[in-house]
């Protein structure tokens, strides 16, 4: 097992972790025996939080006796400090300790939610810095989805000292490109959520599988994993995992190499195969295997702004900041056709260029 250190924490984690949302579906029998394979097999960072159901009484009751081999990091969701105060104190007792080394809050991901809990001086962030100097908790730490402008806030905040995001092969919410980067830069440790796209991915074998027994470790489950693991801006991706067979199979892939490019090609094209599920519904994967174009198109970043724009959940200044970066848009498109043939998701490049001729133009002139 390799280690990084997780940002400015200085913790040393093992870059695969250990994610424990999942045990409410479990028997304690199968979860005790599972994070007691996982500690043996040198996996030394677990997270949970107060909304995963009886995830950290089963953590505490599971290994609180080997509490000195292991970093635990928890979470609230309250945005109040008296709230936030009391769910940190049942942490500490669900889990058995005396000290958490890595408090969240909780899905930050909107402006509202970032102004009551950080902002207000009376919120979540001050009952934290409160624990922490009451010698409770180690490390003040943040979870976001969707919204990168508050994912952009935390990087320039100099108390959040780790951040999870949501990473994989799709990258829907632009993170690999945008996030990830800084936030390693600017010192935060970077703990990936959802490397299996929440378990998404770990069904397209069984599908193709179909009613035959699977006989064999599951190969895309792996090579997800691979392909999060190869990035250096990740501290520790913490896949979810319940039983001991899945900590067996995880570990072993920590070891392996990266994806090779015809790997990382068949993944996409199975992910692709399966993006009707992508909560944002957007195609592209930002492979850029259609790149270069002869005529210089950006057609990842184009089609990025393209997918914000129609999606519901994530903010308009996203798709404007990613429009405004693009020099070569898609009115220079000769319709060539030599794009589609390289996209392993099957996207009619052309069609969609020409087609969001006005809306991208609209959305580069709205950055703020
Ligand atoms: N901050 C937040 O708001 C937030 C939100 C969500 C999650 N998280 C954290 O991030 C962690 C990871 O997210 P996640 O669990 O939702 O998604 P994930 O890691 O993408 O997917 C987990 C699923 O992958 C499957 N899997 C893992 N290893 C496997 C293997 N070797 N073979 C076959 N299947 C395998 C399991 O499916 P089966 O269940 O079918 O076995 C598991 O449920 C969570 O555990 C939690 O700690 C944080
Ligand atoms: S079809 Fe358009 S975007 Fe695709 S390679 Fe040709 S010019 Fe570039
Ligand atoms: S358009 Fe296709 S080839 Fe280009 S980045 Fe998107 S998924 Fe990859």
């Amino acid at each position: 097992m390799k280690y990084n250190k997780l940002g400015r924490t200085g913790l040393e984690v093992s870059r695969l972790g250990f994610g424990c949302i999942k045990f409410r579906e479990e028997t304690q029998k199968n979860v005790t025996e599972a994070l007691n394979l996982a500690l043996d097999s040198g996996i030394n960072f677990f997270d949970t939080a107060r909304g995963y159901g009886p995830s950290e009484e089963m953590i505490g009751q599971a290994i609180a006796h080997r509490r000195e081999e292991f970093y635990i990091a928890t979470k609230t969701k309250e945005t109040g400090y008296k709230e936030a105060i009391r769910d940190i104190d049942i942490s500490l007792k669900n889990l058995r300790t005396d000290f958490i080394d890595i408090y969240q809050l909780h899905s930050i991901s909107n402006k509202e939610k970032w102004d009551k809990a950080v902002n207000s001086g009376r919120g979540s962030l001050q009952a934290m810095l409160d624990a922490q100097r009451a010698g409770k908790i180690g490390h003040i730490g943040i979870t976001i989805h969707r919204s990168l402008e508050n994912m952009l806030r935390a990087t320039r905040s100099e108390i959040f000292e780790t951040i999870m995001l949501l990473y994989n092969i799709a990258d829907e919410e632009n993170v690999g490109e945008e996030i990830l980067p800084r936030a390693s830069r600017c010192g935060l440790g970077t703990i990936v959520m959802k490397a299996v796209g929440g378990g998404r991915f770990a069904e397209i074998y069984s599908a193709q599988m179909g009613n035959k027994p699977v006989p064999e470790r599951d190969p895309v489950v792996e090579k997800c994993l691979r392909f999060v693991l190869a990035n250096d801006h990740v501290s520790t991706v913490i896949p979810g995992m319940r039983n001991a067979k899945e900590v067996a199979e995880n570990v072993q892939t920590e070891c392996m190499k990266p994806l090779e490019p015809q790997e990382h090609r068949e993944l996409m094209e199975m992910v692709g195969e399966r993006t009707g599920l992508l909560r944002y519904e957007q195609r592209c994967m930002q492979c850029k295997y259609c790149l270069p174009c002869p005529e210089g198109v950006e057609i990842p970043k184009i089609l990025r702004t393209l997918a914000f724009l129609k999606s519901e959940r994530i903010d308009n200044a996203n798709a404007a900041r990613v429009a405004s970066s693009v020099t070569n848009g898609p009115e220079l498109c000769i319709g060539c056709g030599q794009c589609n043939e390289a996209c392993p998701a099957g996207i009619d490049i052309p069609y969609l260029l020409k087609d969001g001729i006005d809306t991208f133009r609209e959305a580069s002139s709205c950055v703020e």
